[in-house]
């Protein structure tokens, strides 16, 4: 088996909601959990030297939840980034938002776009929020950027390859994760990074995302390596 740390790994955070039902919470009160494990996860990554990390805070789909819990939602990263960006200036992390934020109520985009703003010249650890992200909407967005240039002729046609649609993909610059795991039990893509995972390793944990660790994050790992250790 290898030792191989993948560079960029995606973790869609899920099962904040039933955690927070198993223990008479609120779904809410699940996700603060979740945010706090984030940060906890964020701390592995950087003790295990993972160079890359998006992990899937809001998805496009996310929208139709209770207006209660998406309000929540909105309000999570003005909390988490006002109290935690003076430490990922310390640290030395750059944080990165991959959807579509023109969307989000102003507070949100402000916090999210002040974040990346004053962590653009760190060159740590990249954590990396898709935030009202779908994958779908991610392949439109390039594609409809991608026909402007054309029609523009600040593209042709022929030029149109697979190094082109990645330059406006919203994680634009990354490099595709190479493993993407999933919490929560459930075994679905769920319209998460649907052209960057073409060659990822799932991984698929059965802990509610504010129960998952570091210990569980580095089994997911040597999970990775021994597959990859046969490729
Ligand atoms: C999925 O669990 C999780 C989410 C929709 C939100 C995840 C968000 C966080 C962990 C915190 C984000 C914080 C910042 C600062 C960006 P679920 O609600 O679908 O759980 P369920 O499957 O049990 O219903």
């Amino acid at each position: 088996m290898n030792s191989y740390i993948p560079k960029h790994v995606a973790i869609m955070m899920d099962g904040n909601g039933r955690w927070g039902k198993a223990r008479g919470l609120t779904r809410s009160e699940g996700h603060f959990a979740g945010a706090q494990t984030m940060q906890k996860i964020i701390d592995a990554s950087m003790e295990l030297d993972i160079k890359i990390l998006t992990l899937y805070a809001f998805s496009s789909e996310n929208w139709t939840r209770p207006k209660e819990e998406v309000n929540y939602l909105m309000k999570l990263p003005v909390k988490f980034f006002n109290k935690k960006l003076p430490e990922f200036m310390k640290r030395n992390i750059k944080i990165l938002i991959s959807g579509n934020i023109s969307a989000l109520p102003r507070p949100t985009k402000k916090a999210v776009s002040k974040a990346v703003e004053e962590t653009k010249n760190n060159d740590g650890i990249i954590v990396n929020f898709a935030f009202n992200y779908g994958g779908r909407d991610d392949i439109l967005q390039a594609i409809r950027k991608i026909i402007e240039n054309v029609q523009n002729k600040r593209i042709e046609l022929n030029n149109v390859n697979e190094e082109l649609v990645q330059h406006f993909l919203y994680t634009k610059g990354l490099p595709d994760p190479e493993l993407i795991i999933r919490t929560g039990g459930e075994k679905r893509v769920s319209n998460f990074l649907l052209w960057q995972s073409s060659k990822s390793e799932f991984y698929f944990s059965d802990f509610y995302f504010p129960d998952f660790n570091k210990e569980l994050l580095s089994e997911a790992i040597i999970e990775f390596q021994k597959r990859t250790s046969n490729l």
